[in-house]
């Protein structure tokens, strides 16, 4: 047959692929016993093998190996505007870079030592007439010589090594550091981009000629990843080399972009470094900003550098309180979308697929149930997709679109190169919860590479979801990301050497973003430069990091006592508080303590494994979770299964539904207060709003804790619980507000009742609207209340379910000081007022969870 037309390929593959979608199905196993994880761990090993055995005959020395036509593929000489193409192709053996670390990882002894050989006696690969990208070559080649140049050098120079790497042990012997050269070499020749007066670099380099050899017109923008990103490389290599410049002139860059976040704390995506300007007000967790955050949690952790780790819970917290949509705490799904860096405003309906990294950093950071709602949502594009597109919709802010072009609507971007994202991500799950959900994700996507996604030559994503039309191109990543996370994650007896205490455990070792392992201890610092010098670095730049990083201000430090008092109070959540007098307007402080609610976040393991049940075999604890299917119906209007993807079978489609699977890990869950485990909670059928109060740039400004007793409290003697939350000002707040009305199903899947909604309304409110303090201005507002105000529906109760992007659970109180009424308008209801219950009322209707603290008792 021959190969050659390219429309004749797509039509033959397409043929070819529907009738392999019939088998996928039946080859399914799902029973994770250790014989099963071991074939699926060696079958993707088979798929590493045909994806490097190409790239060796077909490709190898060029950049990457064109899959259908197994042709070399490089840089486009001719058309240097085709930076899709030429920005991570640089004639510089890319996949091949990416990839001495996989060697590695997948134990190809032969294959290690010929190609070390090969750049042994290549020490000049960087010295090529192209113009790439600072930050691909960055992460995919520099991250790939300092990561095979850490495991070469310190993973084998202990007493005891297992067996099966003496042969690595024996490569490490002979290896006489030379990658460091060539990092170096390579260091030499990205640097000067960050030699521009705004102190951010210029995006591209020619490797050869340097900066002044690119055009104007491809420097001027750069990405906030692109530009801070390579500071975990180059910090790294100016810590094993001993020249400081690169470290020096990156963390510059990094800091200079983090000085200028907007006073919500976000940061825009594009720059400008000739004319030192942003070029957007968009922020994001998505391409062109990803890795900033990943980074600054990755830089910590390896240089343990706590300024670093202050930009990523800031961030963190920056992007809860105004990227999250939706999200009721008992959603279950997150999205973080694009939004305004000033106002916190959402501007886009899409997220990308590369946001699918997210919920590994999420893990990496200790944010477990964020992860998981986060990772939810890729699930089911693979469900729908079997892939994941660029851009996927998830709201059509107009709502108008019908038929057949609901598919075409829901995709904003249709590509799919065999991107890392999701594996990754589900490869961090996996190592956290050991939950064989996560194994059932693996061996799907693994099916998929064994048959759809591969080729003669390799492995090919998809050019158009929509239709199924394949790409002839193989990043390198395909291999150096996605492989290997696929790898890694069925390692599930910690066979592999990273994984593998004795040799890693001492590390502290992280995957870059491009999954190069990397690590530093003070024992590898250079102590001296001199085999490292650069006759041209006349850069001297101070740094002082303090200038640049308010850390988050610890109001408490973490208190182990921590319990959670909510589960015992399951079926009421609303509190009938009597109020014992309190000293108005401060806090009993010989017995409460107050703790930032995010600090917690981030000092406390979400993990319990004591959770999972004994007595159910294999159960899996993600189905105890039972909100897996709620982002079907969240996302129903967007989620379109392609045409010529078959429709019919859950076999076929949903992952999380495979027969075996399910039979296997969910026919015998038991039973908890409210039901089966398997059981979805109904789809809440209650409105809810976001409400903002206040200048939303104060939001920085405003103090929300969360209130704990000290040792031998006093509990009867202050009507607040454990977990009550302390908000003294009602200014600056993003609320988001669910409306309690008789018979609709509220967020915790519960039935609202009038006995309900009557139970927490006091009557006081409905006519005379305010009751007042003894405070003269709260009687002056009385004097002037306006008359004749009636009409109120009073089967309405509302419940704050989020405040600045925290998560107010169930049963908890919001305490605030009395404030002064909101003056309303003549004829018109008050905005915001207090009830004698000390219950505070917007708009006419109690909120059940916020109160006055120390009205009249
Ligand atoms: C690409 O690199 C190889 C060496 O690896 C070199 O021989 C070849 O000339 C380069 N191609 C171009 C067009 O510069
Ligand atoms: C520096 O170079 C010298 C001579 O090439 C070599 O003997 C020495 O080991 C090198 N030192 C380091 C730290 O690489
Ligand atoms: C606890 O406080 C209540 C109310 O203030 C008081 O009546 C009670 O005696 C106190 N108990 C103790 C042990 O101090
Ligand atoms: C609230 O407490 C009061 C006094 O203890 C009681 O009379 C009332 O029935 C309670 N209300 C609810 C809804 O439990």
């Amino acid at each position: 047959m021959s190969l050659h037309t390219g429309g004749y390929v797509f039509r033959i593959v397409l043929i070819l692929l529907v009738s392999i979608g019939q088998i996928i199905c039946q080859e399914f196993n799902s029973s994770f016993t250790p014989d099963h994880i071991h074939y699926l761990q060696l079958e993707t090993k088979n798929q590493f093998l045909h994806a490097w055995n190409s790239y060796k005959d077909y490709g190898f020395p060029a950049d990457e190996v064109r899959p259908i036509t197994c042709e070399p593929y490089g840089p486009d000489y001719k058309n240097i505007d085709d930076t899709v193409r030429n920005d991570a192709l640089g004639n510089v053996s890319s996949t091949l870079l990416d990839n001495i670390d996989s060697l590695v990882i997948f134990e190809l002894w032969d294959d290690l030592e010929f190609m070390l050989d090969y750049l042994n006696s290549n020490r000049d690969i960087f010295n090529q007439d192209t113009i790439v990208q600072v930050f691909e070559l960055s992460i995919r080649s520099l991250g790939g010589l300092l990561s095979a140049h850490l495991l070469l050098t310190d993973v084998t120079n202990k007493q005891r090594i297992p067996e099966k790497y003496l042969r690595l042990k024996k490569i490490s012997d002979n290896y006489d550091g030379f990658l460091l050269d060539l990092a170096y070499d390579l260091g030499l020749r990205i640097i000067p981009a960050y030699k521009t007066s705004s102190r951010i670099p210029v995006p591209r380099i020619n490797l050869a000629k340097g900066v002044l050899n690119v055009p104007a017109y491809l420097q001027r923008d750069a990405c906030t990843s692109g530009a801070a990103t390579p500071v975990l490389e180059l910090t790294l290599l100016s810590r094993l080399t001993g020249d400081p410049q690169f470290e020096h002139l990156s963390q510059m860059t990094f800091w200079k972009l983090w000085a200028s976040k907007s006073k919500l704390n976000l940061l825009p995506m594009t720059i400008d470094p000739i004319d030192n300007q942003w070029k957007d007000a968009i922020s994001g967790i998505g391409a062109s900003i990803d890795s900033f955050y990943e980074y600054a949690a990755k830089a910590a952790i390896v240089f343990n550098d706590k300024y670093m780790w202050s930009v990523f819970k800031t961030s963190y917290k920056a992007l809860l309180a105004h990227s999250v949509q939706g999200g009721a705490p008992n959603d279950g799904s997150m999205i973080f979308s694009n939004i305004g860096i000033h106002d916190g405003i959402i501007v886009s309906d899409w997220i990308d697929s590369l946001g699918a990294f997210w919920s590994g950093l999420q893990v990496l950071t200790g944010q477990l149930s964020d992860a998981i709602k986060t990772h939810v949502v890729y699930l089911k594009l693979w469900d729908y997709y079997e892939s994941i597109p660029e851009r996927w919709v998830f709201a059509h802010f107009n709502n108008r679109v019908k038929g057949s072009n609901k598919l075409k609507n829901s995709i904003a971007l249709e590509w799919y190169p065999l991107r890392p994202e999701f594996i990754e991500s589900t490869y961090y799950l996996y190592r956290a919860t050991r939950d064989p959900m996560y194994l059932q994700i693996g061996e799907r996507i693994l099916n998929l590479f064994k048959n759809k996604f591969k080729r003669k030559c390799g492995f090919s994503g998809i050019q158009d979801i929509r239709n199924g039309q394949i790409q002839n191109r193989m990043e390198t990543f395909v291999m150096g990301e996605t492989l290997k996370y696929l790898y890694l994650l069925f390692d599930v007896n910690d066979e592999i050497f990273l994984h593998d205490d004795y040799l890693m455990g001492s590390k502290n070792w992280i995957f870059s973003t491009e999954a190069h392992p990397l690590w530093f201890n003070k024992k590898m610092q250079a102590k001296t430069s001199t085999n490292y010098t650069d006759q041209d670095n006349q850069d001297t730049v101070k740094l002082n990091k303090k200038l640049y990083s308010p850390v988050l201000s610890l109001i408490h430090s973490y208190d182990s006592r921590r319990e959670n008092l909510f589960q015992a109070e399951d079926r009421v959540y609303y509190r009938n508080i009597t109020l014992p007098p309190v000293n108005r307007y401060s806090l009993p402080s010989d017995t409460l303590y107050k703790k930032d609610p995010l600090v917690d976040r981030f000092d406390t393991c979400e993990l319990n494994p004591l959770t999972i049940k004994p007595t159910a075999f294999l159960q899996s604890g993600y189905y105890e979770w039972n909100r897996l299917f709620m982002a079907d119906h969240t996302f129903g209007g967007t989620l379109i299964r392609p045409p010529y993807l078959s429709q019919s079978q859950l076999d076929n489609t949903y992952i999380e539904l495979t027969r075996t699977f399910f039979d296997k890990f969910t026919m015998f869950t038991g039973k908890n207060e409210r039901g089966l485990y398997l059981q979805s909670p109904r789809i809440s059928t209650t409105e809810k709003y976001e409400l903002f109060m206040g200048d939303i740039k104060e939001i920085n400004e405003v103090e929300i804790t969360q209130l704990y007793f000290k040792h031998n409290h006093n509990v009867s003697s202050t009507p607040v619980l454990e977990g009550d939350f302390w908000i003294p000002e009602i200014r600056a707040l993003k609320v988001l507000i669910e409306k309690l009305v008789a018979n609709r199903v509220d967020s915790n899947d519960r039935v609202i009742t009038h006995k309900y909604i009557e139970s927490v309304r006091v009557d006081d409110y409905n006519e005379e609207g305010v009751c007042s303090p003894d405070n003269q201005q709260y009687q002056q507002y009385q004097n002037q209340k306006p008359i004749g105000h009636t009409g109120r529906d009073i089967d309405i109760v509302l419940r704050v379910l989020k405040v600045n992007g925290i998560d107010i659970p169930p049963g908890a109180i919001i305490w605030t000081l009395p404030f002064i009424p909101h003056a309303p308008e003549p004829g018109k209801e008050s905005l915001i007022s207090i009830a004698s219950d000390n219950r505070v009322i917007l708009q006419g209707n109690v909120i059940e969870n916020v109160m006055v603290w120390g009205g009249s008792a």
